[in-house]
C-alpha cells in the first residue's frame, strides 16, 4: 500500500482522527500537556506490555501519538477519551489503554501497536 500524509495543522489537542493504512485503522492523536505527562509517569514494571512513552512517540514531538485502532485482543475499535486512563476503552471485553495506547487492564495482551511513521515537516506525517 502506498503511503499516507496526515495534516496535523487540523487537529487540536485532545483531539484523535482516525486515517486508514493499508486497509488499517489508524489513530492520530494530539496529546494534551496533561496526557503527555500521564504517559510518561508510570511505572513500567506495572505494565503487562512495558514500553516507555519515549519508545512510542517521535523525538521532538511528544504530542503526537500514532496507533492502529483495533483492540490487540479480538480487534473491535476502542472509544477514545474513555476508560479509567483516558487513553482508550474497549467496549467488546473492557480493554483498557492509556494515553500512550499500552494495555492497562482487561484481556489485551499487548499494547496497541505503533505503525512504521515519519515526520515529513512539523505539521505533518507521512504513514507507512
Ligand atoms: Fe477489545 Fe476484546 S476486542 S477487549
Amino acid at each position: 500500500g502506498a503511503p499516507v500524509e496526515v495534516d496535523l495543522a487540523p487537529i487540536s489537542p485532545g483531539q484523535i482522527v482516525k486515517v486508514f493504512w493499508r486497509g488499517k485503522l489508524i489513530f492520530v492523536r494530539n496529546r494534551t500537556e496533561e496526557e503527555i505527562k500521564a504517559a510518561q509517569d508510570v511505572n513500567l514494571a506495572s505494565l503487562p506490555d512495558p514500553q516507555p512513552d519515549s519508545a512510542r512517540v517521535k523525538e521532538g514531538h511528544p504530542n503526537i501519538l500514532v496507533v492502529y485502532g483495533n483492540c490487540t485482543h479480538l480487534g473491535c475499535v476502542p472509544l477514545g477519551n474513555e476508560g479509567p486512563f483516558h487513553g482508550w476503552f474497549c467496549p467488546c471485553h473492557g480493554s483498557v489503554f492509556d494515553t500512550s495506547g499500552r494495555v492497562r487492564g482487561g484481556p489485551a495482551p499487548i499494547n496497541l501497536p505503533v505503525p512504521p511513521y515519519t515526520f515529513v515537516s512539523d505539521t505533518k506525517i507521512r504513514i507507512g
